[in-house]
């Protein structure tokens, strides 16, 4: 990574690109609201592809599922979202402005505010002179309070208490629910996981920092049960899975590391979370995924809440129990943001600068560039050809404008790992020549070749 990355740069380059826009931007934008361009939506799909490949496709105890996301309110009483899946909100008098009550206390102390009740925030934040309004310097303050991360919004037409529901703020308790259906219908056994993606939704008091934390964001989870007793060896058998995932796609290893959560400060529902971290240049370490411990924790709150029997019945040991689980819970907006800063490089080679994504060729977003070195024929139609032949594999782009220098630093910007000439000399010997992203070098093969050649490159 070049030392220059700082986030206004990355925020440019991916609005240049195409790979992240402010959302609604001609209205002024929205904020905590990002679209993904033409080059931003294939990195992210191909993030959750591979997660998913390496989750489901190429484990034979992992099953998929896609949840809705608007579920039975109940749900959400059963999980404790809705008695406690908040926030402490506190608001100044001088500016109007509201402020996540620990982020206030603990950037002006070294106090460590989590955990703290609303009433020790509330004299912690009066009484502390160095705990002034970000904005303004103000010292005036409302009582800390409370505040659901939930959307809330009704079905139907009727905006009655009783039509409530809320846009789910995690995936996880989708597939809790399904936890039977899954078992009555395919043929798991435990141990065994549920995995999926999608969106999922918090009212974040303080969003920021580009799509790291935004309002509506993707999940990609998965439930591991084991039976108890077990748990603790397969947590650390996921924590190495996880790690080995982004090691895999070519994330440096001194940009990321395992940050375990204290004892006292768990999640109700965990006996044990471990985070991985990367270092983002303008926030140091900061959580890509959580890998916790769930326990029992989730099936016992939804068996109690829906009168359903949710235990496991081992019919080799005859035994019945309420399985543990081990949950790797990742976003991929923040990792496709970790990978592209790690990515990013400016460097010069020969004298000449350039910017180059050197991005892992399964998570590029394009995968090859066909170049023919002339518009005209015969070049044109044979690069045309061969463009049509690769296309329905991956992402190819055909670009015949410009000297090719120019189109190599285009390509080397959007991360495109090879790139393929057509020239007049093919014509000749049927040859092509293949330039790689990193190296810059180039290698003369059989046109012929050229599609196995690059399935192996970007596949191995
Ligand atoms: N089911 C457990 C769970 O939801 P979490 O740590 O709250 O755990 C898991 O969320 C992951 O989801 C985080 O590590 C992060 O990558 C992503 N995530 C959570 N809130 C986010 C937000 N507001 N914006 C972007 N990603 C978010």
């Amino acid at each position: 990574m070049s030392q220059t990355v700082t986030m206004d740069k990355i925020v440019a380059f991916c609005k240049r690109r195409g790979f992240v826009y402010q959302s609604s931007e001609i209205y002024g934008g929205i904020r905590s609201s990002y679209d993904y361009g033409p080059l931003g939506v294939e990195m992210k799909r191909n993030v959750k592809e591979e997660w998913w490949r390496r989750t489901v496709h190429m484990r034979d105890d992992v099953v998929g599922l896609d949840a809705a996301i608007i579920m039975h309110p109940r749900v959400w009483e059963a999980s404790g979202h809705v008695g406690g899946f908040n926030d402490m909100l506190v608001e100044s008098r001088t500016s109007g402005r509201r402020y996540r009550a620990d982020h206030l206390i603990e950037d002006a102390t070294e106090l460590d505010a989590e955990g703290m009740s609303a009433e020790e925030m509330t004299r912690i934040i009066q009484e502390d002179e160095r705990i002034k309004d970000p904005v303004d310097g103000g010292r005036s303050f409302a009582p800390v309070r409370p505040f659901n991360l939930m959307f809330e919004t009704y079905t139907g037409p009727v905006k009655a208490p009783e039509n409530v529901v809320y846009l789910r703020p995690e995936t996880a308790q989708g597939i809790f629910v399904n936890f039977k259906n899954v078992m009555q219908t395919s043929r798991v056994k435990v141990p065994f996981g549920i995995a999926q993606q999608g969106k999922s939704f918090r009212n974040e008091i303080t969003p920021g920092n580009f799509i790291f934390r935004t309002r509506e964001f993707e999940q990609m989870e998965m439930e591991f049960f084991v039976e108890p007793g077990t748990d603790e060896e397969w947590h650390e058998y996921w924590l190495k899975e996880r790690w080995n995932w982004y090691m895999n796609l070519g994330l440096k290893a001194e940009n990321l590391r395992s940050y375990e959560h204290p004892k006292e400060k768990l999640s109700h529902y965990s006996k044990r979370t471990v985070d991985l971290e990367y270092n983002f240049p303008f926030r140091g370490w900061s959580e890509l995924e959580g890998i916790a411990n769930r326990t029992d924790y989730d099936l016992k709150q939804h068996a109690a809440f829906s009168g359903e029997n949710l235990e496991y019945f081992d019919q080799a040991t005859n035994n019945r129990y309420f399985p543990y689980v081990i949950e790797p819970a990742a976003g991929p907006d923040r990792i496709m943001l970790a990978f592209l800063v790690d990515a990013y490089t400016e460097e010069v080679v020969n004298g000449e600068e350039r910017t180059v994504l050197k991005l892992h060729p399964r998570l590029a977003p394009t995968k090859a560039a066909v170049f023919p070195l002339s518009k005209k024929e015969p070049v044109s139609t044979v690069a045309k050809q061969l463009y049509d032949d690769l296309k329905g594999d991956y992402r190819v782009f055909y670009d015949d404008s410009g000297s090719i220098g120019r189109r190599y630093r285009r390509q080397d910007e959007a991360g495109t790992p090879f790139c393929v000439t057509v020239d007049f000399d093919t014509m000749e010997d049927k040859q092509v020549t293949i330039r790689d992203r990193d190296t810059m070098e180039q290698e003369r093969i059989p046109i012929q070749a050229v599609r196995e050649r690059l399935h192996n490159l970007i596949s191995g």
